[in-house]
């Protein structure tokens, strides 16, 4: 099955779920704030990963819902606090306007605080399926991919470096951390539900790490390379020629030549598990590659 037609078949389900685990309540202003970040536009890459790899091993994307949603609220989270005036300082995402634009800055803040929660809510609920300690062990993983040695302390050397100069291997380690390390959830929560060995998890693994820093790369790329309307954000000029990216440290081909050298390594990762893996089908995860091009996601 090609990817298109993967998620013609998870979308309804994976919609569904996330909205369920909030209740509704028109009166919860709460709940509004919540929603509109989850609901306005976002491409859900990470819980469709982890459903698309489950499904690569020939087992049920069901099976991974309860963690593709939390994956995606922790994304959905990181996302409104990284607008907040005390962090990018951003008017604008998907083309509307960022959460705190829409509601105000407490709302935000609060908003990305019960998602975050509700992450972990919901990966702990009791679920037939899951086997209480596999659940335990994607609760510690989710943890690790979001917080301090994750996400977090990516997005804090995120706001450190504006002051100083990386060099490349810094850069792709916050990069590894900031964005790497949800994706890296996505695939190798999948990688526990199914039990894998080592070698499987190995190769799957360099298939997230690069994937990861190819992705960071193609949304700083996009910066530089796509109008305000395909970004669907308003450049900051200055305050984002501050950052450390790809483009500013490589430039513009530099940077498409490490998108390229990435995305390669993925698909390295890929042949070697199909010659490991006899139940593998890498038809899925390597039409996630597209997500990788700079035509992918053009608003
Ligand atoms: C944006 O991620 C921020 C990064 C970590 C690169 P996505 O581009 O996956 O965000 P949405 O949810 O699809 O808007
Ligand atoms: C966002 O990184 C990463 C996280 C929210 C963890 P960026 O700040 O580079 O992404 P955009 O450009 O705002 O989507
Ligand atoms: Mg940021
Ligand atoms: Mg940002």
């Amino acid at each position: 099955m090609d990817l298109k037609s993967f998620r013609q078949s998870i979308d309804k389900d994976l919609e569904a779920a996330l909205i369920a685990h909030l209740g509704q309540d028109s009166q919860d202003s709460l709940l509004a704030s919540m929603r509109y970040s989850l609901e306005n536009g976002g491409k859900r890459l990470r819980p469709s990963l982890l459903l698309a790899t489950l499904a690569s091993f020939g087992y049920d994307y069901h099976l991974g819902l309860a963690p593709a949603c939390a994956v995606e609220y922790i994304h959905t989270y990181s996302l409104i606090h990284d607008d907040l005036p005390a962090m990018d300082d951003d008017d604008y995402r998907r083309g509307q306007l960022t959460n705190h634009k829409k509601f105000d800055e407490a709302t935000a803040i609060l908003a990305g605080d019960a998602l975050l929660t509700l992450a972990f809510e919901v990966l702990s609920q009791n679920q037939d399926d899951i086997d209480p300690q596999l659940k335990l062990e994607l609760v510690q993983l989710l943890a690790q991919a979001a917080g301090k040695s994750g996400m977090v302390d990516g997005q804090v050397m995120d706001m450190a470096s504006e002051e100083k100069h990386l060099t490349i291997e810094e850069l792709k380690n916050l990069h590894g951390k900031k964005t790497g390390a949800l994706i890296h959830f996505a695939i190798m929560s999948a990688a526990l539900i199914m039990g894998l060995d080592q070698e499987a998890q190995d190769a799957l693994e360099r298939y997230a790490q690069h994937f990861g820093i190819a992705y960071q790369i193609q949304n700083d790329l996009q910066e530089v390379m796509w109008t305000d309307e395909e970004r669907g954000k308003k450049s900051h000029g200055d305050q984002d020629s501050d950052k450390n990216t790809y483009p500013s440290l490589l430039g513009k081909e530099g940077a498409l030549a490490a998108l390229a050298s990435e995305r390669q390594a993925c698909q390295v990762a890929l042949d070697n598990l199909s010659s490991q893996e006899r139940n593998f089908d890498p038809q899925l995860l390597t039409d996630f590659l597209n997500y990788l091009s700079m035509d992918y996601g053009k608003g």
